[in-house]
């Protein structure tokens, strides 16, 4: 099986290496941590290494590396992070569920697609792109570097995401909808008009109600019989 290293801390790197094992997509040799001074011993029961000491222990030939770093800061430090190992000249992997169905979708290096993922044909992601979860991305829709489409939104048809957008849970882009570079999608917006780069489109607050009753009162307000509509 082939080796791979994964770059990156937290608990992303830990997801990522639960999910290569889970679906025994490489064999998992280390993990790797920017900077000399903040490397653990060992992680996971695995040795971590440094960027700088990676030269070391990996085979440039024939292993892998992989960048696994969410969306903080708008996937800025997962974009300085896989420019950094591209600019070293390993050999980058993208990871893709078994349960995904891509349609032979044109995916770049360093991509994560994830679990119930569903790509319609003649899409494109740019490299580096995370799709998490049961996303969705239509029928010719070109999705940037950078990019991290969060569980459950929707991309129809014919759109284009820039680089480095962040679209966020269970939101839906409306077809043929241009959003921008380092664009913000906040989760549960619906999406219908062409937003410029560095844009946030989010909910307002406003439209949610919270009140708070006394414990004994909380089945009362889930009966079923009262659900008439
Ligand atoms: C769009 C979003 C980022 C911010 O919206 P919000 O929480 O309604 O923000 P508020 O209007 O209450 O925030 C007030 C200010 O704090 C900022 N803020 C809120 N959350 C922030 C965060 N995580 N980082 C930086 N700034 C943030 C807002 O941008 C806003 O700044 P501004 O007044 O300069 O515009 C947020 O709603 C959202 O959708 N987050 C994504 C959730 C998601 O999909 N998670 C997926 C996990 S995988």
């Amino acid at each position: 099986m082939k080796r791979i290293f994964i770059v990156g801390w937290g608990p992303t790197a830990d997801e990522v290496f639960y999910f290569i094992n889970k679906y025994k997509l490489f064999e998992v040799a280390g993990f790797v941590q920017y900077k000399k001074d903040i490397c653990e011993n060992n992680h996971n029961g695995l040795p971590v290494n440094a960027l700088e000491d990676l030269d070391s222990v990996i085979d440039r030939e024939k292993d892998f590396v992989f960048a696994a770093m969410f969306w903080d800061r708008l996937n800025d430090i997962r974009r300085v992070l896989y420019e950094e190992l591209k600019a070293r000249g390993y050999k980058i992997a993208s990871l893709i569920s078994p349960n995904a169905d891509t349609n032979g979708a044109a995916i770049g290096e360093n991509c994560w697609i994830q679990d119930n993922v569903y790509i319609k044909p003649f899409a494109e992601i740019g490299d580096n792109t995370y799709l998490d979860t049961g996303s969705f991305i239509g029928l010719n829709s070109k999705v940037g570097k950078h990019c991290y489409i969060a569980g459950k939104a929707l991309v129809a048809g014919f759109c284009t995401i820039g680089n480095q957008t962040f679209v966020g849970l269970n939101s839906t882009v409306f077809d043929h909808t241009d959003v921008g570079s380092l664009c913000i999608v906040g989760a549960t917006v619906g999406l219908k008009r062409n937003i410029p780069d560095c844009s946030v489109v989010k909910t307002s607050g406003d439209n949610t109600v919270v009140k708070s009753y006394e414990k004994e009162l909380m089945p009362d307000k889930l009966v079923a019989e009262r659900n008439l509509r």
